[in-house]
């Protein structure tokens, strides 16, 4: 497992200073959420953490600078992007295939994956016969089938109902807890981050940067009923509806 470190990370397009100065430290096998107002930079990090981007300062993950697209580093998006003529179970192979796993160990850890994102006897429905959450579903074990080192999170429940978003932060934490990844979680609602993150990191924009850490150590998934969670999010959107944040953050406030 490897952790994150960043140190003075600025980025620019052209004239327009995307990020400013960021540092964050995650911890191997951590579980780091950031919340921050939309245009703040946080896909952007997210790409530079991935090595889709390039920035200047020091991005290292495991220790060793990000020089690229890494497999052990997997990036999961809000539109889920599962290959529609693949079925659900051949979505989740798609990994071990390209790198060549033999099929008795595929088939194995492809049905212990769909077992364990709930989606037992639909391994050979295709994406259009399922629902999105589903297909979100699908995404995260894709994704942890890999077993990543780092997984990066841009906001992947963001066009689910609250109740399927409800079921999917579950899963999400479940896979976490049996496979132990380092995870970033970009996500625009509050609660989430609070609900799943050993961190959450408040970002404000413009140019994009940390505006406070906040550590939770509450067991889950019990914390949903804690009063200090409840406490910690109108702090941190306190934080968001900062004035000099006003103009950014309308939507949070
Ligand atoms: N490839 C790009 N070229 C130019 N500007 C970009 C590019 N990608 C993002 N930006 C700009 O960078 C800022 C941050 O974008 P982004 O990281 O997507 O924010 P967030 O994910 O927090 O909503 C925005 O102002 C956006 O327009
Ligand atoms: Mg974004």
């Amino acid at each position: 497992m490897s952790g994150i470190d960043i140190k003075n990370l600025t980025k620019r397009y052209g004239a327009l200073t995307v990020l400013k100065d960021i540092n964050l430290t995650v911890r191997a096998g951590e579980f780091v959420a950031i919340v921050g107002p939309s245009g703040c930079g946080k896909s952007t990090l997210l790409k530079i953490i991935a090595g889709l981007e390039k920035g200047s300062g020091d991005v290292l993950v495991g220790g060793r600078p990000v020089q690229g697209p890494d497999s052990r580093h997997i990036l999961v998006l809000q539109e889920h992007a599962l290959y529609p003529w693949r079925t659900v179970e051949e979505n989740i192979s798609l990994g071990p295939e390209i790198q060549g796993w033999p099929e008795a160990k595929r088939k194995e850890r492809v049905n212990q994956l769909i077992e364990a994102v709930g989606l037992s006897g639909f391994n050979h429905y295709y994406p259009h016969q399922i629902s999105g959450g589903m297909c979100q579903r699908v995404s995260l074990a894709r994704a942890f089938i890999m077993e990543p080192e780092v997984l990066l999170l841009d906001e992947p429940f963001g066009a689910l109902d609250a109740l399927t978003r409800m079921d999917l932060q579950q899963q999400l934490l479940r896979l976490w807890q049996m496979r132990s990844a380092t995870v970033v979680l970009v996500t625009h609602d509050v609660e989430e981050a609070l609900l799943l993150a050993d961190t959450v990191m408040v970002m404000e924009g413009h140019p994009g940067r940390f505006a406070g850490r906040f550590a939770i150590s509450l067991p889950r998934p019990e914390r949903r009923r804690a009063s200090e969670i409840v406490n910690l999010k109108s702090e941190i959107l306190d934080l968001l509806c900062r004035p000099n944040a006003a103009m950014l953050t309308a939507q949070a406030c």
